[in-house]
């Protein structure tokens, strides 16, 4: 089959225009934030499994090379050179900070924008190309799923997850649901942040030529206590200022954080959507 055109795809077409006014890691989620690797790995502790899972299915392990990009702490990265027996993996992030020091000779740590992959022409190839909870936050994410599509051998798999929410539609006005809504939208308006985008990536990475592509979506269970809840409510008090300037009044952000803590607790959290395809091999 053909792959899909780009015009025929659906969501915006092309790249743009998906840039908010500032940048992850600039106007949000500042690196140099005493927090920002415990929250980070909240998550982690969370997708981890999952994400170990899915990477297994597809038969990573001894010879594979690596990139993860948007690695963050590194604990996919560690996992592919420390557990799967990847030959070599690279973790790429703009700021390095939290992986330099589990560099190795298995463990590559690479500073570089992906929103710039086109100037990383000494990257190489790799049997695996893997972001996760990356590509939701940059501009022209479509195109940079092109590039790291092009960074793979033949027979390679690109694996991207992303957050995909799946809220109640009877239940827009709760605490939660709507602390859950402003969070979306500030982080659309402030850095273009695009939950919605990854629902197109099947489509995307078949235009890109990629084969036996696939996808899942996993929510999570949310506990009182649980590692996602307590990845959300750092994520959200962090974003205290943004989500109180005009999008959310004090008191309900207050009862949304109580509610996250508490017995009463009962959501579908939002989730992780993971899209997966494969390089073609030449035919015989
Ligand atoms: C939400 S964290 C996810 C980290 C990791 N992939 C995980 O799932 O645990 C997003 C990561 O993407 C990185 N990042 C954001 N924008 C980037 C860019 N333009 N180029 C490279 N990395 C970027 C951030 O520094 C951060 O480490």
């Amino acid at each position: 089959m053909a792959p899909v055109p780009e015009e025929h795809l659906p969501g915006s077409p092309g790249d743009a225009p998906e840039e908010g006014p500032g940048r992850y890691g600039e106007a949000l989620f500042r690196p140099e934030h005493p927090q920002e690797g415990e929250r980070i790995d909240h998550a982690a502790l969370v997708y981890d499994p999952l994400t170990r899972a899915r990477l297994r299915s597809l038969g990573v392990g001894p010879g594979w090379r690596c990139l993860d990009a948007g690695a963050g702490t590194g604990t996919v990265a560690r996992w592919l050179a420390d557990e799967a027996g990847a030959e070599e993996v690279v973790a790429l992030d703009r700021d390095t900070g939290r992986l330099a020091p589990f560099a190795g000779p298995r463990l590559r740590v690479r500073e570089a924008d992906l929103t710039r992959l086109a100037a990383e022409p000494d990257l190489g190839t790799f049997d695996l190309v893997h972001a996760r909870f990356v590509l939701m936050h940059l501009p022209g994410r479509r195109g940079i799923l092109r590039l790291l599509a092009e960074r793979l051998n033949p027979g390679g798999y690109l694996v991207l997850s992303d957050a995909a929410d799946v809220p109640d539609p009877a239940d827009p006005h709760s605490a939660y649901r709507r602390t859950l809504d402003a969070m979306w939208r500030t982080l659309s308006e402030t850095i273009g942040t695009d939950v919605t985008a990854v629902r197109a990536h099947p489509h995307v990475l078949r235009a890109a030529g990629l084969e036996e592509v696939a996808a899942e979506l996993v929510c999570p269970p949310l506990t009182p206590g649980g590692p996602l809840a307590a990845f959300w409510s750092e994520t959200w008090e962090r974003m205290r200022p943004d989500l109180l300037a005009g999008r959310l009044d004090a008191a309900t952000l207050d009862e949304a954080l109580a509610y996250l803590a508490s017995p009463d607790l009962a959501e579908l959290a939002p989730g992780m959507l993971t899209v997966w395809g494969r390089r073609p091999t030449p035919r015989q």
